[in-house]
This record gives structure tokens, C-alpha cells and sequence, in this order.
């Protein structure tokens, strides 16, 4: 596309280095003001003038062409009108002919990124607390890889622990495989609620899963078998759910995995002196930085969290040699994190700084909208199959003759769940309704799907193809309605780079918001069919644009966009 800003600090002609002067170029706030602006008060030193005087004579030598048609000095800015038709023009064609690209770029190409993300534990459930890790997790990896990076999604599944010596008593006790293939990972967290219930009157079960732990650890056949068979229901469960969110992984390389991998680590840092035995465990004192210790090895020689959290940082950095290593993992885990990244700090490995904690907030739903079953879990899955199933009755009320009015539904229902864990900044604690997640007339996910299916239906009826409808003349759009829409399209790309490098698609969740809303002011305010047949052109033109980035920029976030609702 057309660089307004380059073009302008081209034809500036004032003793300032050109660098300088793009970057000084803002986008005006205000449409009236101009559309792009160049605050003149850090040049006044250097040129030795007031920036009234500088914006002044700036305006008077700029020679205005068929992109910029006006320049005006107002109060030390220099305020540059564009030439609106070449604007739109410009944007139409650079939107459409890049398409389904449109947003992508290559800045990211020849880095890896891994991102560890929504990392179950087995023989549990994914529940509404992986909601947030899940939606962020998988909507970065997809910014990431529009910006051209090698990403690696990584499960970091708990699969480690004395825990599972309890499920494979509590299996041996109570299990029943037609229950299990029934009810799938449920059934295991039953069987482990179970347990906990008669330990407390039969401590002998704790004995015995004591026991099963160590006959895994020794790898014996049976124990292993069983750990596996657990493992298999749980990750047939959640990749159900995985499906329906559209997230994916590359690796599913959990806790257990850096078992034998521990050694290395553990001894690298011992040879660097951070190392210190208290109790008989190992621990690295951070006493110097606020922080309690954090403990490596216990004192009966075993593993915790953290020590297989740093193997997995060494295996990453020398497994894929990433560029950023994101943990996309609740704040309540920020002290675990804040400790492993400085243990590796001091032990002087520059690549610590690459390490990055992307917290977020709790979703907790409504009180009383869902009843939960036992053990107060509320699994995603039913937070997904209530918000399908209410999606379905809107859309039967609403639009009964729509075709494939279950697939829309889920499409509707699955996207209000996922946009509500991306909509606000992600640190933020959040409760989850049912009625406003789905309100088509929020700012909700199903609305953005509405306009996107609403710019479709309009396309539709107009027929042809871009190619052939694209319009060659812009010259009646000068509108504000529209005029906002050209801008807001022509910022996509730096709201795609904004999300993925602060780690927040809550960026991106609110620009589609905008985008919606200025598109339904500009639908309102203007008709699109049955105008002359250039202006219908033009403006069917801008709102193929419009469908094709709403329709990206919910793909990124994980949201799949109905053709008709
Ligand atoms: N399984 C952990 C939990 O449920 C999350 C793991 C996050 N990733 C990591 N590398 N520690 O709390």
C-alpha cells in the first residue's frame, strides 16, 4: 500500500533528517484536523524557530500533488489533508488484491517462537480456568505465524506426579472401563475425587499409591501401561475441545518427558555456585531479590515443578533455539516464573531476557448460570455445548429458514465463548454470562460475525466477483462515514504487529469492534445497492474489504466467520 507518511517527509523540505521526520508523522485523532499531522516542537532547537513559525514556513514551501491536496499550519502542527479518492482507491486495491494475506508480513521470517500454552494435566479435564490460557495461547500462535514466524505451540502436559499412583489404586479399586469409554477423562476425575474421599478413612490407600508411583518412575510395565491408558482418555477428551477452539500444538512434550533431562541443568548450575543444600535439599537462595528459594531437589532426592520447568527451558533453547519462549500461564503462577527466568539469569545464559510470562486473569462464570457437578469443576466442554445450544435457539427465533443451523451455531456459540477470554486486556479478572457473550447486538463476537455475514449477504446479492465489480473511481466517497472505514482498514496490519508483540489479542478484539460499529454506521448512513452503478461499485468495493478483514482478524483470534447467520 501507499506509504502517505513516506511520501510526505519525501516532500518536506527543511534541513531534517528524513528518518526523523516519518517517524515524527502521527495520524491524526481528529478527521476535521487533517489525517496526518507533524508536530513541529522538537525541531524548534535545532532550526532555531518557533514551531509556529516552522510549521509555517513548512506549509508554505510543500507542494501539494495528487496525494496530499491541502497542507495547513495550525499551532505548531503541520496538518496534511490526502487526496481522500486516491486514499480509498489505494486502499481497496492494496486490500484486496493481497486477500487472505492481507495483514500478513515477513518480519518475523528466519525467528522461532514457542509458545507453551493451555499445558493440561492428565486424567483432568480442560475446565473453564483454561479457558484464558487456551483462547490467548492460540490466538498468538496464529498472530505470530501471520507475522512470518516459525512457531511451536508446546502442551506442557502434567504428566508427572505422586497423583497418578493415587488414580491407579483408585482405578484397581473402583474403575470400570465401560464407564471410562463412556464418560471419558470425567471418569477419571471421579475416580480421583474418589480417592481423596476414603484415604481420609483408610489411610492404607496412601501407602499403596506411594507404592504405584514408584513402579511408574521404574518404568514397570504395568504401571506404565495404566498411566498410558489414562493418558490416551484425557488427550482424546481435550483434543475434542482443541478442535472445536481451532488450536493446535507441535508438541506435547509434558513434565515427564524431562525426567532423564535433569541432570544436565542441574549440574550447570552447580558448576556456576548457585547451588546451596539446606535441609538436605538443593535449593538457589534469591533472598537478594525479594524472592523465597527455589527448590530443586528435595531432600529425599526428588523433582519438583520448577527443576522440570528449567529443563524444559534448556531442552527449547537447544531444541528449536527460539527467539521468545512465551508462557501463556494464569498470574497466580508469576512467583514460580519470576524465580525460574532468574535462576537462569544468574547462571549468565543471555537467552533468560527471551523468557516471558504472559499472565492472565480468572475467568469465573456467573454465579448460578451453570450448576456444577461435584467437585465444583465447570468443564469447558459444557461452557462450549450451553453456549452452542443458546446460540441455536437465537438463530431459530431469529432466522429460522437458515441453512446448516447447527454448524452456525457452533460457529456462533464457540466464538462468543473464546472472544470473551480475548475481548479485555488479558490480565484482567473476568465474569463469564451467557447473555452477554451472546448478545448480537454487543460488543460480542456474534456481532462481528452478524456484520461480517451482513457484508456477505450484500456481496451476494450485487453478485460477480471482485475482479470484476472492483471499482475504478472513488471521486463521490468523501464522507466521514466512510472515510473513518478507509482508515480503520488501512491500520490492520499495525494492529496485527500491536497484538502479537505486547502479547494481547485484546488489541485486535477491540479494533474488529470498531471496525463493526464503523462499518454499521457507514451501512446505515449510505446505500450500498441500487445507487448509480459507479458509486455502488465503489462502495461494494469497501465492503468486500471489510469482509475480508473481519472475517481475518476473527481467524486470528480463533473464531471461524458463518457466511450467513
Ligand atoms: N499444568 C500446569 C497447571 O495446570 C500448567 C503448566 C504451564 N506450563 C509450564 N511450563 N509450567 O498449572
Amino acid at each position: 500500500m501507499f506509504d502517505f507518511k513516506k511520501h510526505i517527509a519525501d516532500n518536506i523540505s527543511a534541513d531534517i533528517d528524513k528518518e526523523m521526520l516519518y517517524s515524527s508523522i502521527v495520524n491524526t485523532a481528529d478527521d476535521n484536523m487533517g489525517d496526518y499531522s507533524l508536530p513541529c516542537f522538537k525541531f524548534a532547537a535545532q532550526l532555531r524557530k518557533s514551531p509556529v513559525a516552522i510549521a509555517q514556513q513548512l506549509a508554505e514551501n510543500y507542494l501539494t500533488d495528487e496525494y496530499i491536496g491541502e497542507v495547513k499550519a495550525v499551532n505548531g502542527y503541520l496538518n496534511f489533508f490526502v487526496n481522500r479518492s486516491a486514499m480509498l482507491t489505494d486502499t481497496v486495491y492494496g486490500v484486496l488484491e493481497q486477500g487472505e494475506n492481507y495483514g500478513n508480513s515477513n518480519e518475523g521470517n528466519g525467528k522461532t517462537i514457542c509458545i507453551d500454552y493451555s499445558s493440561v494435566n492428565i486424567a483432568k479435564s480442560l475446565h473453564i480456568g483454561h479457558l484464558g490460557t487456551t483462547a490467548i495461547g492460540g490466538s498468538l500462535y496464529k498472530l505470530f505465524a501471520a507475522l512470518g514466524y516459525k512457531v511451536i505451540g508446546i502442551n506442557h502436559l502434567g504428566d508427572y506426579g505422586t497423583q497418578f499412583g493415587k488414580m491407579i489404586v483408585a482405578y484397581k479399586l473402583w474403575g470400570n472401563d465401560e464407564v471410562i469409554a463412556k464418560e471419558g477423562v470425567r471418569a477419571l476425575q471421579d475416580l480421583y475425587v474418589r480417592f481423596h474421599r476414603e484415604e481420609e478413612e483408610h489411610p492404607e490407600l496412601t501407602e499403596q499409591a506411594r507404592h504405584w508411583f514408584a513402579r511408574i518412575e521404574k518404568g514397570d510395565p504395568e504401571a506404565v501401561k495404566l498411566f498410558e491408558y489414562f493418558k490416551k482418555i484425557t488427550l482424546d477428551d481435550v483434543r475434542q475441545v482443541y478442535d472445536r477452539l481451532n488450536v493446535t500444538f507441535d508438541s506435547w512434550n509434558g513434565e515427564s518427558f524431562y525426567n532423564d533431562k535433569m541432570d544436565k541443568p542441574l549440574k550447570f548450575l552447580e558448576d556456576k555456585g548457585l547451588v546451596t543444600v539446606s535441609d538436605g535439599a538443593k535449593v538457589v537462595d534469591l533472598s537478594d531479590y525479594g524472592m523465597p528459594p527455589c527448590l530443586l531437589v528435595k531432600s529425599d532426592g526428588s523433582s519438583l515443578y520448577a527443576t522440570r520447568d528449567i529443563a524444559a527451558a534448556f531442552y527449547r533453547k537447544e531444541h528449536y533455539n527460539f527467539d521468545k519462549c512465551l508462557y501463556v500461564v494464569a498470574y497466580q503462577q508469576n512467583l514460580h516464573f519470576r524465580q525460574i527466568f532468574k535462576v537462569l539469569e544468574l547462571a549468565g545464559l543471555d537467552w533468560a531476557k527471551d523468557l516471558v510470562h504472559v499472565a492472565y486473569g480468572m475467568v469465573s462464570l456467573e454465579e448460578g448460570s451453570m450448576s456444577t457437578r461435584k467437585g465444583n469443576t465447570v468443564f469447558l466442554k459444557d461452557v462450549l455445548d450451553r453456549a452452542v445450544s443458546k446460540s441455536l435457539d437465537i438463530i431459530c427465533t431469529k432466522n429460522p429458514d437458515l441453512p446448516d443451523k447447527e454448524k452456525v451455531a457452533e460457529q456462533v456459540g464457540v466464538g462468543a465463548v473464546i472472544f470473551s477470554a480475548l475481548e479485555n486486556a488479558r490480565i484482567k479478572d473476568i465474569t463469564f454470562t451467557f447473555d452477554r457473550v451472546l448478545n448480537f447486538d454487543g460488543e460480542t463476537a456474534p456481532y462481528l460475525q452478524y456484520t461480517h455475514a451482513r457484508c456477505n449477504s450484500l456481496l451476494k446479492k450485487a453478485g460477480m466477483s471482485y475482479l470484476t465489480r472492483i471499482a475504478r473511481n472513488y471521486s463521490g466517497l468523501d464522507d466521514v462515514e466512510t472515510l473513518r472505514l478507509v482508515k480503520l482498514l488501512r491500520n490492520f496490519p499495525v494492529i496485527v504487529s500491536d497484538s502479537a508483540y505486547k502479547y494481547e489479542p485484546s488489541i485486535l478484539s477491540k479494533y474488529l469492534i470498531d471496525l463493526a460499529q464503523a462499518f454499521n454506521r457507514f451501512y446505515i448512513g449510505h446505500r450500498v445497492l441500487g445507487e448509480d452503478l459507479s458509486v455502488q461499485n465503489a462502495r461494494l468495493s469497501l465492503v468486500e474489504c471489510v469482509q475480508l478483514v473481519l472475517r481475518k482478524g476473527l481467524a486470528l483470534l480463533g473464531i471461524e466467520a458463518p457466511e450467513q447467520m
